[in-house]
């Protein structure tokens, strides 16, 4: 069990930034990455559509004997992660709005959270947000077409920094304490957001935080591999564009 692969996977390209906190983590664990193409945005999908969408790519998991799932998506964790966890007998990892740590470090003005709608509008970030919605001004951002940047490769330039200063038009930046990336497709945009609104911003996500997690929880179940070489990465992908699995991997390396 424990020399078991870990499967990662995300409505697209973005779990890609969460499998490169793990892969930091425990280089030696083998990965199944199962970007989701075909059927991206999940953001803009029903909670129904996402429960049949996303169990199939869990079962698509089990059938390749998978020791653990990680849900490296804010949108699929919101929607399904209590569905996972009861049909699946391994530990399922979410990922959600790295709240706590923005409001931790929180000193005056606005925390800015961007995700997705589906995120930003379940029930399980509305309940994060009420626990900390006396310590700070939290508000929330759809930032919809990051995602599709990302998706097509885009990580800086005109494109990139013309979608980050359209979520921006209304909001004073001098009034930013913090933004939290709530969508993992946004992580890959950190730089290009530096640039838009200047190297001082607090840009805050939970790549770290899930891989952290990750380790944690496999550890205590003594599931950690016992393998002292560097572990694989098996990218597979459902959209018929070929170009996805190359763009994968680039942006593992980047
Ligand atoms: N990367 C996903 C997230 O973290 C969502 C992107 C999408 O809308 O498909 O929420």
């Amino acid at each position: 069990m424990r020399n078991l692969p870990i499967g990662v996977f995300d409505s697209g390209m973005g779990g890609i930034s969460v499998l490169r906190e793990i892969k930091k983590l425990m280089p030696n664990e083998d990965y199944i990455y199962y970007g989701d193409s075909k059927n991206i945005p999940y953001g803009k999908k029903t909670k129904e559509e996402l429960e049949k969408i996303c169990l199939d790519i869990g079962d698509y998991f089990i059938n390749r004997g998978v020791k653990s799932i990680v849900i490296a998506c804010n949108t699929a964790t919101s929607a399904v992660v209590d569905k996972f966890r009861d049909r699946y007998n391994i530990p399922i990892i979410g990922i959600e709005p790295a709240l706590k740590p923005a409001v931790e470090a929180y000193k005056s003005g606005k925390i800015v959270v961007l995700a997705t709608e589906v995120t930003l509008k379940e029930n399980k970030f509305n309940l994060l947000m009420d626990k900390y919605k006396s310590k700070a001004e939290i508000i929330k951002v759809p930032a919809p077409r990051l995602v599709t940047v990302v998706e097509d490769g885009i990580t800086e330039g005109a494109e990139a920094e013309d979608a980050i200063k359209e979520l921006f038009e209304d909001i004073d930046i001098n009034e930013i304490d913090s933004i939290v990336l709530g969508c993992t497709h946004y992580i890959f945009l950190k730089n290009a957001i530096k640039k838009v609104l200047g190297n001082n911003v607090k840009l805050i996500d939970g790549g770290f935080g899930t891989a952290y997690n990750l380790k944690n929880i496999l550890d205590n179940m003594d599931m950690l591999s016992d393998k002292n070489i560097d572990g694989s990465i098996d990218v597979v992908n459902s959209s018929q564009d070929k170009s996805k699995i190359n763009l994968s991997y680039k942006l593992l390396n980047i």
